[in-house]
């Protein structure tokens, strides 16, 4: 799987630490965490979660907290660091869990460093590891009109030109989410990174 493989390399030489516990968590993944006052004992999934930047401050709040991601280096360290959270080595197109499994799913930069033709499959299998109405949170990048959807907005590797993050506009979310998710409402002509809090239809 080349596209672990590259993640997994990425962790593996990874001297600055980035997306692991030595880092503060995403504060719009607090905002979200303090807006809905979940009760301390839902399942909640950090997917995509590296070495557990985000995963440390959900912990914090939610004993029944997991962790997944394609990485087997970012899971080790996330798991040296935050032992009792239940993390494991899995890729986000195909989840092994059990339907209506999650109270919350959250992808903080997960879905956007996957190819586009993925993000409906990744989009399902969160809709059916969710419970019924149960609340999702994903950040995705803007894509300026001039891009289309399958041309990469930067490289994570800039110099190999390796590790694409890919963008969206408006029209891309709502069809990707039809049917699946409710509940998000920003504007057409927003521009920047979108923080999408949505329900389970
Ligand atoms: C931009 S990083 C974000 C990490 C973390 N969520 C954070 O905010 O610190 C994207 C993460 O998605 C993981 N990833 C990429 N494709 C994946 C897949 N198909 N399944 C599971 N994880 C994946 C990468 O290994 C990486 O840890």
């Amino acid at each position: 799987m080349r596209w672990g493989r590259l993640w997994n390399e990425f962790y593996k030489n990874n001297d600055e630490r980035i997306f692991t516990t030595s880092q503060p968590p995403d504060l719009h993944i607090e905002d979200f965490l303090n807006l809905h006052s979940f009760d301390p004992n839902i399942k909640i999934l950090d997917s995509g979660c590296g070495g557990g930047k985000n995963t440390q401050l959900i912990y914090s709040r939610f004993k029944n907290t997991y962790g997944v991601d394609i990485s087997e280096h970012a899971i080790i360290d996330a798991k040296k660091n935050l032992p009792e959270v239940n993390f494991s080595v899995q890729d986000v197109r195909e989840l092994n869990f059990d339907n209506e499994f999650f109270d919350v799913v959250i992808d903080a930069g997960c879905m956007h460093v996957e190819h586009p033709k993925y993000n409906r499959k990744i989009a399902e299998e969160y809709h059916r590891i969710l419970k019924p109405n149960g609340n999702f949170f994903i950040r995705l990048f803007y894509r300026e009109e001039d891009k289309i959807i399958e041309q990469p907005i930067f490289f994570f590797d800039v110099e190999t030109k390796q590790m694409p993050v890919y963008g969206y506009r408006y029209e891309d979310i709502v069809k990707l989410f039809d049917g699946l998710f409710k509940g998000f409402s920003y504007p057409a002509d927003h521009k920047g990174t979108y923080f999408l809090d949505m329900r389970k239809i």
